[in-house]
Parts: structure tokens; sequence; C-alpha cells
């Protein structure tokens, strides 16, 4: 095994290298012994990464594959684009950390770039800062519960909201709940799963029934009195659920009646990923009353922002910190992020190259039976796969098998919903019409392989 740390230079010192050269192999030796086995790796042979330029990365063993998933949508533009790449090379050497206990610069203007993309009239302005998506939500319920001064929260069915003891409480999967749900007085409302129905209707003459729902909810399983509603304008981690037009104007409504805020979750949907605007729900004619953000925000360094209006901030109680939160690197690269996606107009280019996408899905699936459902918004795209359309019986193996396919035809792409069999597309927003081209060809191909396959 290759020693990462170098020989002696001419200080005397070794030094670490930036660069090793471990095979997979040796990787994947390492990690199983070193790390813990909870860690969800996709394929049974976990693909160990070693470099990032734009919309492709390369192994350990030299092969390049056209990233289509951006590490679950967080490498929002591309990877190591030069320009962001520099600013944080340059801001490591400048000043790395203070903690939230000092001020500087990068976070308050950062604080003032995220007011300036909230949507027009919500009011919403002032940050909290942290590292992940977990902490953004958290904090988001602890402000609800704090100007409230109440504790139900509801969340939705085949939502995720991360990891921590709130997330993993309201956690709309049973397959991410490993532990019982800890705390109390969460409901989980039915999602607006039009391919799925939990109500056994169809669009539009359902009426949007899932949105009434809500009354049932408040009546059934709340005081009638709650903290919050949560919601993902698209259900992501859920495979790409989109929900109704009309959904949230049937939701928020009786939630602000009742007294509650409404938090949108904009961790997977936030930055222009579903075109025409920088917010997802602006998709849906609703203000929230906090949202948000981490992924896309800083191109891959920890960044998490929890955005709400001045009044709903002054009642958080008592003192708080995120010891990382919005430090000088991460901060600088979520400003260099913004500024490139302010340049490249992302909103628009999502919406535009996001129809291409969805047109040559649509085409693969009057081809391919496998395929029930192509759903999403921009360039978050979703392709359930089903055994049968008449029964939709979940095709979960047969997607496990084409992320192997498309693998070995060196293009990434993610999966998810309950059932683990819906394709997730939503490569960084950089990708070029020919790249879509690339991906279309190769998950034609694909397709008509696992179609094939005895599973
Ligand atoms: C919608 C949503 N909220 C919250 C989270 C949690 O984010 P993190 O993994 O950064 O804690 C995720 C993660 O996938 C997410 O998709």
């Amino acid at each position: 095994m290759n020693d990462p740390v170098s020989n002696k230079s001419s200080d005397g010192k070794t030094h670490l290298k930036v660069l090793t050269n471990m095979t997979s192999q040796e990787v994947r030796a390492m990690a199983r012994e070193y790390l813990m086995p909870a860690v969800f790796n996709y394929f049974s042979e976990p693909l160990v990464l070693r470099r990032g330029a734009g919309l492709h990365v390369e192994d350990a063993d030299g092969n390049t594959y056209l990233d289509c998933f951006g590490g679950i949508l967080t490498v929002g533009l591309g990877h190591c684009l030069p320009e962001i790449s520099s600013a944080i090379a340059e801001q490591a050497r400048t000043l790395g950390h203070v903690s939230t206990l000092y001020q500087h610069e990068w976070i308050a203007r950062l604080a003032q770039a995220v007011a300036q993309k909230m949507p027009a009239g919500s009011g919403l302005k002032q940050s909290f800062f942290t590292s992940s998506g977990t902490e953004a939500d958290e904090m988001a319920v602890m402000l609800a519960k704090n100007i409230t001064g109440r504790h139900e929260i509801i969340a939705l069915r085949h939502s995720y909201s991360g990891r921590g003891m709130y997330a993993v409480s309201a956690m709309g999967h049973a397959t991410w709940r490993p532990i019982p749900p800890q705390m109390p007085g969460i409901s989980l409302m039915p999602a607006p799963y039009c391919y799925r129905c939990p109500f056994g209707l169809s669009y539009p003459s359902c009426d949007v029934r899932c949105g009434d729902d809500i009354k049932e909810v408040l009546a059934t399983t709340t005081t009638g009195a709650p903290a919050a509603f949560i919601a993902e304008p698209v259900l992501g981690v859920g495979g790409f659920v989109v929900p109704p037009r009309e959904y949230f104007q049937k939701v928020i409504p009786e939630v602000k009646k009742a007294g509650g805020l409404f938090i949108c979750d904009e961790v997977q949907t936030g930055w222009g990923r579903t075109g025409t605007h920088w917010n997802g729900i602006e998709h849906f004619g609703v203000k929230p009353d906090i949202m948000t953000f981490a992924k896309a925000t800083a191109s891959g360094l920890p960044m998490a922002i929890t955005v709400t209006t001045p009044e709903i901030a002054a009642a958080f109680k008592g003192l708080t910190l995120a010891t990382y939160g919005g430090n000088p690197i991460s901060s600088i690269a979520a400003l260099a992020t913004l500024h490139i996606m302010d340049r490249e107009d992302i909103p628009a280019r999502s919406a535009r190259l996001g129809s291409k996408l969805r047109a040559g899905l649509d085409a693969l699936k009057d081809k391919h039976a496998l395929i029930g459902d192509v759903r999403g918004m921009g360039l978050m795209q979703g392709v359930e796969l089903v055994e049968d359309r008449k029964t939709k019986q979940p095709a979960t193996q047969r997607a496990n098998l084409l992320l192997n396919v498309m693998k070995r035809r060196r293009v990434l792409i993610g999966k998810g919903g309950l059932y683990g069999n819906t394709l997730r597309v939503a490569p960084p927003m950089l990708v070029e019409e020919s790249q879509l081209d690339e991906l279309l060809s190769h998950l034609d191909g694909a397709l008509a392989e696992v179609a094939q396959a005895t599973v």
C-alpha cells in the first residue's frame, strides 16, 4: 500500500501528499475496516472517486464518468470549477475559521446575497448558517416552536429531513429510520404522490384531495394548534415527487388558519434547480415563513442556511451557535457559487435544459414499458421503474441493476423513492445539451438491457 505521507523534504519534515495513488480495491479494503458499515454506498463494489472536472469524475482506477447526480445535487454547477476552487484556496490562505463567536465580511455578504434570492414579498431576510441540511431543518423547527410556543409539527410521508433527532422522527421512509421515532408531536400527512395516490384518485378529477387532507390531519392527529407544517416543494429522497400545482394553495391557508408556520425545505430544490425561479416553492404561489437550504449552496463545501423574517428570528430564546456555521471558506464558496449562478442565469438555464431532459425521458417512457412514470421540475427529473404498468409493482432490483449498467457505461445517476425504484437524474446545472444527449442515449441502451435481465 502507498504511504500517504511523502518522504522528508529539504526542511527535514514529512509532508502530507494531497493525492495518493491507492487503487479502488485498496481504498475499499481500508474503508471496510475503518468506516462504520451503516454508511450507505451505491453499488455492491462502491465506486472510489479521485478527481472531478465539470461534469466528469474519475475513479481511482482511471475511468472517467459523466456525473448526472453531482454528489446528490450538491455539486450544483460542476466539479472543481476553477473560479470556485481559486476562491476557496485564496480564502484558505487568508482566514479559514473563526466560529460564530466572531463576525467576518464573507458571512455578512452571503447573508445579504441570500436575502436577495428569497421569494418576492416573503419578507424572509435573516439567515442562520450551519453545515448540513439536517441542522438547517432542526433550526427551522426550533424557530417555529419558539415563536408559536407550540410543539406539534406536520411533515409529509415520503419526506426526508436528514439524521438529527427531529429529522429522523419526522422521516417519511422506514428505510432511513433506524431507530424508533424519538420526538413526540410529529404527524406524517399523506404525500401528494400522484402516481401512487394515497387516496386512489387521479389528477385533476381528484380535485387535489391530498391537499384537503390537511383539515383531517389537523383535526385527528394534532391538537389543532401546530407549530409548523414542513415540506419540500419536490420530494427529493422520496423520488422527485412533484405535488399538483394547487397543492400548497390548499394546505398552507389551513395551516396558517390554525396558527402554524410553513417551513419550506429547499435543500434539494433551491438555487435554480427546478428552473425559472431560484426557489422551488415559487412555482406554487405560496409564501413560506422559514426556508432551509444546503446541498448546491456552496458547491460541496459544508454549508446550510435557515432563512426567516426578522420577527421570527428575533423570537429565538436563549443563546445559540454553530461552530462551523458560515465559516469564511464555506461562505466564500457559496458567494463564488452564487456569482456564477447569477452570471449564467441558472434558473433560466435549468428550465431550458430541464425541458430538453424531460422531453428525452418522456420519449424513453414511450419506448420502454419498464418506465411507469416520469416526473420532476427543471434539472431534477425522476423515472419510476415498474415491473408492470397496470399493477405498478416497483422494479427495485431492476433499478439497482440499471444503476450498475449505467456505471459500466460510465454515466452516474441516482435513485430514490420509498421502494428504491425511482431513478433520479439531476446533473450539475452547467450541463451541456450534448451531455444530456449522451446521458439519454446510454439510458436508452441500459433500459433495454435491464428489461431483458432475469432478476
Ligand atoms: C430535502 C432534504 N432535507 C434535508 C436533508 C438533510 O441534509 P444533510 O444530509 O445535509 O443533513 C436532505 C438530504 O438529502 C434533503 O434531501
